[in-house]
């Protein structure tokens, strides 16, 4: 069988993504698949060829010999006349003849439904959640709200649209002041790896906060910050019922946006940057098995499929709360399933059956 592998893609976690696009291809069982890389690049081109398997060669920008994928839903001659040295997406010769899709693409376009629905339509098996539960996953506000719905634990938020700001920001301020009390959280609704967020302590720096955040989406959500909170995250894979937890982490330093030097120089991909994260969580286990059965419910409640991160605060007094669901965690959360002996390429096959099945 082949797979395709799709990663990069034009999103803020473009670099984070080919890491975890070529982590998945070295880990893929070469016995079992045909791998095909697909590289969306940052203009959102869509390229394919064996330069792209190598990390040196995304370091060195030598990319010259890959092909260009393109969309037209044509005839293959057509395409090969209008766009030579192209090849077309629906034609035979690229999809029609890979067997599932491996979407490794975190955030806008990729995680977030639709990347996912793309392959819906064409009716390529694809690995990971379906286009309902990324894009609930993807929007922190209907995340929030469906947990809550569910009496999933999460932190008193409100929300509001870029346009309510712009227009009436007086107003925007009063909601937010009566209905939460600082020190809170600005996020724009939508995006990943902590872009655009930042903390307030006051009216200054609320206002302050909302003008970055509105620079990246049309939704702001505005939380309750847990004070000197720790943070726990457990990874789950399965599907309906069957459902598995990881490890639980506690991660020691948040990073902002992971660039490639960060991820392959300084803790290099073997080692997952142990040093920044301390694996299983000291934690009590009545705590830890809390979290696993909220960690299994967040990802049933949204309809998850394969493997999702799930992230939790806890409070001064551990009390949790599910912060987000992240349904294509970075590096797929390997480092969190290794403890529980599913090590990277049991991990990459499982996932690979659950999306076929
Ligand atoms: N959005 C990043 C990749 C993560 O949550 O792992
Ligand atoms: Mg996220």
């Amino acid at each position: 069988k082949v797979v395709g592998v799709v990663f990069g893609g034009r999103s803020v976690e473009h670099e984070v993504s080919v890491i975890t696009g070529l982590q998945i291809m070295e880990n893929i069982d070469k016995n079992k698949y045909d791998v095909v890389p697909i590289y969306i690049n940052k203009e959102g081109k869509w390229l394919t060829g064996k330069s792209l398997f190598d990390f040196e060669n995304f370091r060195d920008n030598k990319l010259e010999d890959t092909q260009e994928i393109i969309f037209a839903p044509t005839h293959n001659d057509f395409n090969m006349y209008t766009y030579p040295n192209s090849l077309s997406l629906f034609s035979k010769k690229i999809l029609g003849k890979v067997d599932i899709i491996f979407p490794a693409i975190h955030g806008t376009n990729g995680e977030d439904g639709t990347i996912q629905g793309l392959f819906e339509l064409m009716n390529i098996p694809y690995v990971g959640s379906n286009v309902l539960a990324s894009s609930v996953g993807m929007d922190k506000i209907l995340m929030k709200d469906v947990f809550k719905a569910n009496n999933l634990p999460v932190v008193d938020y409100t929300w509001f649209y870029r346009s309510n700001w712009i227009e009436n920001r007086e107003y925007v301020i009063k909601k937010v002041e009566k209905e939460l009390s600082y020190p809170l959280f600005i996020k724009p609704a939508n995006l990943g790896s902590s872009v655009g967020i930042s903390k307030a302590i006051d009216r200054n720096t609320l206002i302050s906060g909302v003008e970055i955040a509105i620079r990246y989406d049309r939704k702001i959500i505005i939380e309750k910050a847990v004070e000197n909170p720790r943070e726990i995250n457990c990874a789950v894979m399965g599907f309906d019922e069957n459902l598995e937890t990881s490890l639980c982490e506690e991660p020691l330093g948040w990073q902002e946006l992971l660039s490639y030097d960060d991820k392959y120089v300084k803790s290099n991909m073997k080692n997952g940057g142990e040093e920044r994260r301390r694996i299983p969580a000291d934690i009590k286990d009545d705590l830890r098995e809390e979290i696993e059965n909220i960690a299994k419910k967040s990802f049933q409640v949204i309809d998850g499929r394969g493997n999702a991160r799930i992230d939790f605060l806890l409070d001064e007094e551990n009390k949790i709360y599910v912060n987000e669901i992240n349904t294509m965690p970075g590096s797929i959360a390997y480092y969190l399933w290794e403890g529980k002996d599913i090590y990277f390429k049991e991990l990459v096959n499982k996932m690979i059956d659950i999306g076929l099945r």
